[in-house]
This record gives C-alpha cells, sequence and structure tokens, in this order.
C-alpha cells in the first residue's frame, strides 16, 4: 500500500516523480492536508543559483517542489537545446542539501503529446531584449510554466532575477490570468569572480570564461558612471559596449537601458533603471544584468 504521503518530510527522503497525473494527486493532497507549496520550476543542472531559490522556498513553505524540464519549445531552431546540460542524478544529489521534498521530472512525451496546440503568450513586456532575440522564447517560457503551475498548484513560485525578463514575463501572466499563486523575484546568485551562475557557464573554454568577466565589468563600469551622475543612457551604453568589445571572443546579442517594470528602453536614467545585457562569448550566450540607482 502506499504510504501516506505527509510523512515524507520526516524520514527527509526525496520523492522523484515522473507522472503527470501522480504530481497532480500528490499536489492535492498536500492542499487538502492545509500544507503551502512552494514551487521552482528548473531545466535541471544545477548550480548554487538554483539551490538559494530553493533554500528561499524551504523557510517559508511546509512543502518543497523542484521541477526540471528541458522545454523544448523555449528554444530556438538553432539554440542548444540538444546539448543543454541533463544530469538528473547530479541533480538529486544536489537537491538533498536545499531541503527538497518533491522532485518533479516529467517527460516531453506527456507534457508534449502529439495532439497538443495551446500556448499562452504575454504582449508587450516580450518584446524587448531576449524577446526581440529569440522569438517564441517567452510563449515557450509561459506555456510551460502555466503547466507546471497547473499540475504543481503552488502557493509561491521563486524566480531568479537572473533572468529579470522572464520574471517579469511571469508576473504578469499571473496578474493577467489571475492565477492564485505569488511570484517572488531573488537576486543573482555569482561565482565569486563575480560571473552569474548560468548551467551554460560549463561550455566555456578556460579562455571564453576569462571573457565572460568582461560582463561583471562592463556593469561595473556602468554602476561607476550613474555613481558619478552620469544619466544618459546613450554613453552608458556606448561605454558598456567598448568594455565588452575590448574581449576579441565576445560578440555582443544587445545592451539596453529599461524600464523596470515595463521594460521599454530609456533614455535617461530614472531613480531605478535596468541595464541588461546578452553577449555571445563564442557560441555561448549569456546575459546578465543590474539596477541602477540613480542620485543613490
Ligand atoms: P533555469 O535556467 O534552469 O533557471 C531556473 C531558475 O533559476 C530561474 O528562475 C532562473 O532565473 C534561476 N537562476 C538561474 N541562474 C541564477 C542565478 N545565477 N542566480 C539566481 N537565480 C538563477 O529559467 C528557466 O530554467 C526556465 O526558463 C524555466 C523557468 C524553468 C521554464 O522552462
Amino acid at each position: 500500500m502506499e504510504r501516506p504521503f505527509l510523512f515524507v518530510r520526516e524520514g527527509m527522503v526525496i520523492q522523484h516523480i515522473r507522472d503527470i497525473k501522480l504530481m497532480q494527486k500528490r499536489s492535492l493532497e498536500i492542499r487538502q492536508h492545509g500544507k503551502s507549496i512552494g514551487f521552482v520550476p528548473t531545466m535541471g543542472y544545477f548550480h548554487d543559483g538554483h539551490i538559494e531559490l530553493m533554500k528561499y522556498v524551504r523557510n517559508r513553505c511546509d512543502l518543497v517542489i523542484v521541477s526540471i524540464f528541458v522545454n523544448a519549445i523555449q528554444f530556438g531552431p538553432n539554440e542548444d537545446f540538444q546539448k543543454y546540460p541533463r544530469d538528473i542524478d547530479r541533480d538529486l544529489k544536489f537537491v538533498k542539501q536545499a531541503g527538497v521534498d518533491i522532485v518533479f521530472n516529467p517527460e516531453h512525451k506527456d507534457m508534449y503529446p502529439d495532439n497538443f496546440q495551446t500556448g499562452v503568450s504575454v504582449g508587450k513586456v516580450t518584446k524587448y531584449l531576449c524577446g526581440a532575440s529569440r522569438p517564441g522564447h517567452f510563449n515557450g517560457v509561459t506555456t510551460i510554466v502555466s503547466k507546471l503551475f497547473n499540475i504543481v498548484k503552488p502557493d509561491i513560485a521563486v524566480f531568479g532575477e537572473k533572468d529579470f525578463q522572464q520574471l517579469v514575463t511571469i508576473k504578469q501572466m499571473v496578474t493577467d490570468l489571475n492565477m492564485s499563486v505569488t511570484v517572488i523575484g531573488r537576486p543573482i546568485v555569482r561565482e565569486t569572480d563575480g560571473l552569474a551562475m548560468s548551467s551554460r557557464n560549463i561550455y566555456l573554454s578556460v579562455e571564453e570564461r576569462k571573457a565572460a568577466l568582461g560582463l561583471k565589468k562592463s556593469i561595473e563600469l556602468a554602476k561607476r558612471m550613474v555613481s558619478m551622475n552620469e544619466n544618459d543612457c546613450k554613453k552608458i551604453i556606448h561605454a558598456v559596449k567598448n568594455e565588452l568589445l575590448s574581449k576579441s571572443c565576445i560578440k555582443i546579442d544587445y545592451v539596453q537601458l529599461c524600464d523596470t517594470e515595463t521594460l521599454e528602453p530609456v533614455e535617461k536614467i530614472k531613480q531605478k533603471t535596468l541595464l541588461a545585457l546578452a553577449v555571445f562569448i563564442g557560441s555561448t550566450r549569456l546575459i546578465d544584468n543590474c539596477i541602477l540607482d540613480f542620485g543613490v
């Protein structure tokens, strides 16, 4: 006979669930017992950025559910879906330290059966930045996150500010579609030398890894300019681009200063302005960002 689920925490056993219906049943049971669910959606290959999100949820909810699903429909035809790092055994070991209760790891054929034909699409906030460079990407993200919310039924869901536009887009979706989940954003977790943690960092060669520090350096340059009262976005963008291009293997996808809520480009730095960067280092696409505070 199946063990009553709510005893699982006491044994610190992580449940690894692949079946969608079983996940829905578990979530329903948890909620029927009056327990809250905290959720961290991921594509796996964990680093400390992911773990920080899990620990944050651990302290705020009764049960922590993490999904691992490399979502094909958010990758473009020439992107890295095939080679995206996957190692479920490594991930299951990693999550033990974060107090996770359930790892939900569905299969592609179950999430997107042959007759799948529905998509969730958010408007204006997806048109800028990564939305402009990666057509269809955010439709893929909002579709999978909606599906995951329907399956996991979380009270809170946590996302990293590293993917700032993703966070803004999901908040917009949750508001527009009256989803009963609270979305929380968490700061970027960085390596000790300042590179933002990313599952994609393992693609970098030793040389490329060094060049990747250009991202952090250019952010620091922008911060210094703003602290010296520079508020002209053109000048800041120009300086940031020059800093990035001082590394020969960096190609710029975009450098943009935008409103932190609408993501529309701005011409003058306001009290809070998002500096968002996307570059290719060799064939690896990396993003980074920071909030610039004018007059602080
Ligand atoms: P993934 O890239 O695996 O990221 C999962 C979560 O970890 C996202 O919320 C992301 O913003 C956060 N994250 C990644 N690196 C981080 C860092 N250095 N510091 C803090 N948080 C970090 O984002 C996705 O997966 C997918 O698009 C997903 C939302 C799961 C939909 O498929």
